[in-house]
């Protein structure tokens, strides 16, 4: 197959994590007899600095032009501590899945046999994990109307949904649903939020068309809890943009690091894959940040178009350097393998499988 990859690394770490996913790709290209091509372009702070826009509009086009973008990771501290800054990093980021229309954040959270000690929580309590979160992207309060008075010294931000942008990510969770364990959770605060009662609404009508899958909703505070009481009680969560930013940060505490958890955004169009985490400014340039989660975006990648056996080889890599313990410091914290070398360990491990 021949795929045209944008690649936009970001800002901390980001450039050096999708460095490694870059190496898995070219390993997959050879051993599968692939055509993948890669190109670069700039966003966040780094494309601030070089052209005072977080998307310039060579970004976007070029993502426009490909078949899918490999994304590392935007923000740094400079902006972070600047309240008054006029442009900030993570606009490009909003700006980019707006732009193309990505309006599905796919988040698994799967606790690797290998790693299971990893978490700091018990072992019987996370060995089953196996969730998906479907996070809405393009609306609620991260797009919403904001303003800042300065004369009243207050703020607001606005959240807004609409059954149209409830409607086509609640399909496809329940699709996912369907073909995993055929239970959907949806995660909300309806007591409360105007926004989670159209969601509570449009995704019960929804659920009247997938009989086989049984729905479920919980009170984001619950859902908090329940995740880390008996997270496998989970198959697919359905949620909006905030609420799922924040309990697949928390999913990774199962998991064992936010640096093994990938991501998949995904639109009528266009399909951008991710780690959840951020740019970990700190880590920047040392050869520590685990490449895992980017890489395992990959493998999410290649199964988007529908390259089931190439992912899978990448996944099965990803599982012979936990076996072997090629991992970095964040996990069994005495690792001394830098980035670059469990990258190219998983890049040199991708085989067909038998
Ligand atoms: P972060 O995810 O960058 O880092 C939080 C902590 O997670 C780190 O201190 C580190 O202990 C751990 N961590 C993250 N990635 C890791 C990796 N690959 N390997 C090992 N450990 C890892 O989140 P933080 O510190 O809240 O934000 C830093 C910057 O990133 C901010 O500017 C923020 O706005 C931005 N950000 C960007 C995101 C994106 O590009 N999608 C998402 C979240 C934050
Ligand atoms: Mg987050």
């Amino acid at each position: 197959m021949q795929l045209n990859i944008a690649v936009l690394g970001g800002d901390g770490i980001g450039p050096e994590v999708v460095a490694q996913s870059i190496k898995c790709l070219r390993s997959v290209e050879e051993t599968f007899g692939h055509s993948f091509t890669f190109r670069k372009e700039l966003v966040g702070a780094a494309a601030i600095k070089a052209t005072g826009d977080p998307l310039p509009e060579r970004t976007l086009q070029t993502c426009k032009d490909s078949d899918a973008i490999l994304f590392g990771a935007i923000g740094s501290p400079e902006f972070d501590s600047d309240p008054k800054a006029k442009v900030w990093p993570e606009q490009g980021l909003l700006r980019l899945r707006k732009e193309l229309g990505l309006f599905a954040n796919i988040r698994p959270v799967k606790v690797f046999p290998t790693l299971v000690k990893q978490s700091p929580l018990a072992k019987k309590i996370v060995q089953h994990t196996d969730l998906v979160i479907y996070r809405e992207l393009s609306g609620g309060i991260y797009y919403g109307h904001k303003s800042i008075n300065e004369d009243n010294n207050s703020a607001t931000d606005t959240c807004t949904y609409t059954e149209s942008e409830i409607s086509r990510i609640t399909h496809l969770a329940f699709k996912a649903a369907k073909a995993r364990r055929k239970k959907l959770t949806l995660v909300d605060k309806a007591n409360v939020l105007e926004t989670s009662r159209l969601w509570r609404r449009t995704v019960y009508t929804i659920a009247e068309s997938y009989p086989e899958v049984t729905l479920d909703s919980l009170f984001i505070d619950n859902a908090a809890v329940q995740m880390i009481l008996n997270p496998s009680q989970f198959d697919v969560i359905l949620t909006d943009i905030m609420f799922g930013d924040i309990l697949s940060d928390q999913g990774s505490v199962i998991a064992g690091s936010i640096g093994l958890l990938p991501s998949a955004s995904v639109g009528a169009d266009y399909a951008m894959f991710e780690p959840i985490h951020g740019s970990y400014p700190d880590a920047k340039d040392k050869n520590i940040a685990n490449p895992v989660a980017s890489i395992l975006s990959t493998a999410m990648l290649l199964q988007h178009f529908k390259m089931q056996e190439e992912s899978d080889a990448v996944v099965a890599a990803v599982l012979k350097s936990f076996s072997k313990k090629i991992v970095t410091p964040d996990i069994m914290g005495s690792s001394k393998y830098g980035t670059n070398y469990v990258g190219d360990f998983i890049a040199d491990n991708i085989m067909e499988l038998d």
